[in-house]
């Protein structure tokens, strides 16, 4: 067991790859809060955790919103008295050149990719420094390295998340913690399905979407999970402050 006796936090817990990082976690050893602006999906994957014999707590809360953070951390702390991995796996995208995002929706999802790993890593880092170490994992993009097209908010939040994972982990090396981002390929979750369900021919740009990959088909959210627990596990005990790509060879085509 690769995470025995460890707390670990994942927001956006209730799906796709939080949810499949989640499972693996608690697979490995580790108890997992789970946090989801969607109560019931956080309850139903820490309800998985425990019809497999691990220990879980749901929280139904808004990543992006300030105060609650700090309250949920405050709580998995008075449970389990450590935190030991944050995973900032909430987010979501709404397509949109910059002249078709509206000025609302590009702050929503700036508030949650980027401010809500903000908020979340400012909640634990406290407790990981008391501890003498954690491991932070955010989630960037393979489109943050590339560019894409019509998804400005979106991409631009991501470089953004790759940016602050730098910086926090040269911020908080000294205290053992480790920041790293993974950047995925396509991965075949809800928030896939609804990407392609913008477009104006869903089928094709799936169809496309697949054969950029070299791999000739979509991640599933259980192969980020196997990134995530390495960069949760001691395995990447000298790996901080960069991205993992994890994309079925997207970028090299
Ligand atoms: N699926 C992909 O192809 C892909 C590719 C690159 C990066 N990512 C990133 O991976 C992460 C997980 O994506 P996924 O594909 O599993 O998406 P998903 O939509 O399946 O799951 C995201 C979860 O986050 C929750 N969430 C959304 N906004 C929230 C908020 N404000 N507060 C709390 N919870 C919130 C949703 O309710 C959902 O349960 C995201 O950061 C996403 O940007 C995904």
């Amino acid at each position: 067991m690769r995470l025995k006796e460890q707390v670990a936090i994942v927001t956006g817990g209730g799906s796709g790859i939080g949810q499949a990082s989640a499972l693996r976690f608690a697979r490995e050893g580790a108890r997992v809060a789970i946090v989801d602006s969607e109560l019931a999906a956080a309850e139903g994957t820490a309800a998985r955790i425990r019809a497999e014999g691990g220990d879980a707590l749901a929280f139904g809360a808004d990543v992006g919103m300030p105060g609650t953070a700090d309250a949920n951390a405050a709580a998995v702390l008075a449970h389990w008295g450590r935190i030991d991995v944050l995973m900032c796996a909430a987010g979501f995208s709404c397509g949109g050149t910059v002249l078709t995002t509206a000025p609302d929706d590009w702050d929503a999802v700036f508030r949650t990719n980027v401010g809500g790993t903000w908020l979340w890593a400012r909640a634990v880092v406290p407790a990981m420094q008391r501890q003498g170490g954690g491991s932070i994992i955010t989630f960037a993009s393979q489109l943050a390295l590339a560019g894409g097209r019509g998804n400005s908010a979106y991409i631009a939040a991501k470089g953004a998340i790759m940016s602050l994972t730098r910086t926090m982990a040269l911020d908080f090396a000294a205290d053992g913690i480790r920041v790293n981002a993974i950047a995925p390929g396509a991965i075949d979750t809800p928030m896939l399905a609804r990407g392609f369900g913008r477009q104006a021919d869903p089928d094709a740009a799936r169809e496309a979407s697949r054969q950029r990959h070299a791999l000739g088909r979509f991640g599933r959210a259980e192969d980020i999970a196997a990134s995530a627990l390495h960069l949760a596990s001691d395995a990447s005990a000298f790996t901080t402050g960069t991205t993992m790509v994890v994309d079925g060879g997207w970028l090299a085509a």
